[in-house]
């Protein structure tokens, strides 16, 4: 169900869904969404059913590997959805090396990060109009 983006076609997909999601539910501009990092990032699309359910971007930086707009359609939430594909994601920065997790938390959505060992650190702070919380979880500090 989980896919990383290799053709133009999934990538307009992750696009609609954060139109839908960022820009219409949550009322982001489109200059704070389309941030100019989504042509060096690494894209991961959900479809169900053939519709375009969810999306999440990872971006690679120094040691750390920062996720950033995951997404699930709202008709597919509570269903466990977001929870596979931050797991889905996750893997595919391991799989390239990496063990040290990075994301911009929506305030409202720590509860859900909170659940996959993700903690919370620093101040809350305003990112595109919406208060956030920096949240991190490194591997080899669960063992
Ligand atoms: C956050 C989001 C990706 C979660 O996706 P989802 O498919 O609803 O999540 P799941 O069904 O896998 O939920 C997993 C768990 O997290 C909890 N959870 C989900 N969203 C939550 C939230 N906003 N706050 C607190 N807990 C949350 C669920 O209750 C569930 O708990 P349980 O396992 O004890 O039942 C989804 O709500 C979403 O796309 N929101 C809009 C976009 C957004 O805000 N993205 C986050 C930007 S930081």
């Amino acid at each position: 169900m989980f896919k990383c983006v290799r053709t133009m076609d999934d990538l307009l997909q992750v696009l609609m869904i954060r139109a839908i999601v960022f820009m219409e539910e949550q009322g982001i501009s489109q200059a704070d969404e389309m941030d100019g990092h989504d042509l060096a990032a690494v894209h991961v699309l959900g479809v169900m059913d053939k519709e375009p359910v969810a999306c999440g971007r990872i971006r690679y930086q120094g040691d750390r590997a920062f996720l950033q707009r995951l997404a699930v359609r709202r008709a597919w939430r509570g269903r466990g959805v977001g929870s596979e594909l931050l797991h889905f994601m996750l893997e595919e920065c391991r799989k390239s090396g990496f063990r040290r997790f990075e994301l911009h938390s929506q305030t409202r959505a720590t509860g859900f990060y909170r659940g996959h060992g993700f903690m919370p650190c620093g101040e809350e702070f305003m990112e595109a109009g919406i208060p956030h919380v920096n949240m991190r979880l490194e591997d080899d500090k669960q063992e």
